[in-house]
C-alpha cells in the first residue's frame, strides 16, 4: 500500500468534487438528501461481500493477539468500536480484554465505569513497578470481557515517559503478563500520534483503523500510515494494519457513498467488508454504559459489529 503524502493529495482534491454546493432555497450541505432510488448505487452493499464462517470454538484460551484501534483524528468511532468489537468477540467464545488508553477514559464510561472515582488505572501500572494490570483490572457486565481502565492521570504519562529507558515498551512490558489469559487485547487510543499512541502501536500485532465516511477523515490517514510503517520498522516489526473500518456511513447521501468508494478504490482489501451505519443506537448505548449488542441486540449496529468480529477472526 503507498503511503505517500501525494496519495492524501489525490484523495483530498477528488472528494471535493463530490461534494454539491447547496441550493439557495436553505437546505444546508449537512441535510440529508432522499434515499437514493433503484438506480443510485450504495457502494457499500454493492461491494461483494464474502460469506464468513461461524468462528470455531476455542479449546483453550490465549495467547492474544493485540490490536490497536488507533485514528489521530477525534470522533472517528474508536472508543465506539473498541466496546461494541469487543462485546461481539466474546459472544464468539472469545476473551477479550479491553485497554482504556486515553485519558478521557471514555471507554471506562461507555462500559458504566466512573473512572475518575478510581485510585488505580493503567497510569499506575505504567509508571510503577509495584502496580500490576492485575491490580487495576476491572470485570464488566460482559461475560468474558475485561477493562484496564483509564483517567485524566494518564494525560501525565506523557510528560513523565520522555525520560523513561525503553519509553516507547512501557505499555508492551505492562500488558505482557495477561496476554497468555485473553485471546484478544483491544486498545483504545487516544486521538493523537503522541507517545501513548505510539506505545499501543509498540504493544500490538495489529491496527484497526476506524474511518468516518466523511471527507476530513481521509486528510490524516496518510500521516497515519506513515506512523505506523515508522513503528514496524523501528520498534515492532510485528506490527501490521488488520483493516480499515469505515465508521458512521449514510447511505442516503451522496457524500457519504462517494467517500466510501473511494476508500475502497485507494485501499482495496484493507477495508472491511463490515460497513458501521450511523444510527442514534451508538450515542444511546454510551448512556446506558453498555455495549450495542445488549443493549439494541438485533438492532443494525449490534449485526455489524458481530459481522466485523467473524472477519478479524477470519483474517
Ligand atoms: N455508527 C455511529 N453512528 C452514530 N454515532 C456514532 C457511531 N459511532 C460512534 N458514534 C458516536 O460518535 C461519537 C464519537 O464516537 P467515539 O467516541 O467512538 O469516537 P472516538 O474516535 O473514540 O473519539 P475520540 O477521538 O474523542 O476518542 C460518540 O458520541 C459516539 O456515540
Ligand atoms: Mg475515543
Amino acid at each position: 500500500m503507498s503511503t505517500s503524502g501525494e496519495d492524501s493529495t489525490l484523495l483530498d482534491v477528488d472528494l471535493r468534487a463530490t461534494v454539491r454546493r447547496p441550493g439557495r432555497d436553505g437546505d444546508s450541505a449537512d441535510a440529508e438528501e432522499p434515499r437514493p432510488t433503484g438506480r443510485a448505487v450504495d457502494p457499500a452493499q454493492a461491494r461483494a461481500t464474502r460469506t464468513l464462517p461461524e468462528p470455531a470454538p476455542l479449546q483453550s484460551h490465549g495467547p492474544a493477539r493485540v490490536v490497536a484501534l488507533c485514528n489521530q483524528k477525534g470522533g472517528v468511532g474508536k472508543t465506539t468500536s473498541t466496546i461494541n468489537l469487543g462485546a461481539a468477540l466474546t459472544e464468539y467464545g472469545r476473551r477479550v480484554l479491553l485497554v482504556d488508553f486515553d485519558p478521557q477514559g471514555a471507554l471506562s464510561v461507555g462500559l458504566g465505569i466512573q473512572p475518575h472515582q478510581l485510585d488505580r488505572t493503567i497510569y499506575d501500572v505504567l509508571m510503577e513497578s509495584s502496580v500490576t494490570l492485575d491490580d487495576v483490572l476491572l470485570k464488566t457486565n460482559v461475560p468474558g470481557m475485561d477493562l484496564v481502565p483509564s483517567n485524566i492521570d494518564l494525560s501525565a504519562a506523557e510528560v513523565q515517559l520522555v525520560n523513561e529507558v525503553a519509553r516507547e515498551q512501557t505499555l508492551a512490558r505492562a500488558l505482557a503478563p495477561a496476554l497468555p489469559d485473553y485471546d484478544l487485547v483491544l486498545i483504545d487510543c487516544q486521538p493523537s500520534l503522541g507517545l501513548l499512541t505510539v506505545n499501543a502501536l509498540t504493544a500490538a500485532d495489529g491496527v484497526i483503523i476506524p474511518l468516518e465516511c466523511e471527507f476530513f477523515s481521509l486528510r490524516g490517514v496518510a500521516l497515519l500510515i506513515d506512523t505506523i510503517e515508522k513503528v514496524r520498522e523501528r520498534l515492532n516489526p510485528r506490527l501490521h494494519i488488520e483493516g480499515i473500518l469505515a465508521t458512521m456511513y449514510d447511505s442516503r447521501t451522496v457524500h457519504g457513498r462517494e467517500v466510501f468508494a473511494r476508500v475502497v478504490e485507494a485501499f482495496g482489501d484493507t477495508v472491511y467488508d463490515t460497513v458501521i451505519t450511523r444510527t442514534v443506537r451508538f450515542p444511546e448505548t454510551t448512556v446506558a454504559g453498555e455495549p450495542i449488542t445488549t443493549w439494541a441486540p438485533s438492532s443494525s449496529g449490534a449485526l455489524q459489529y458481530r459481522n466485523l468480529a467473524k472477519e478479524v477472526l477470519t483474517r
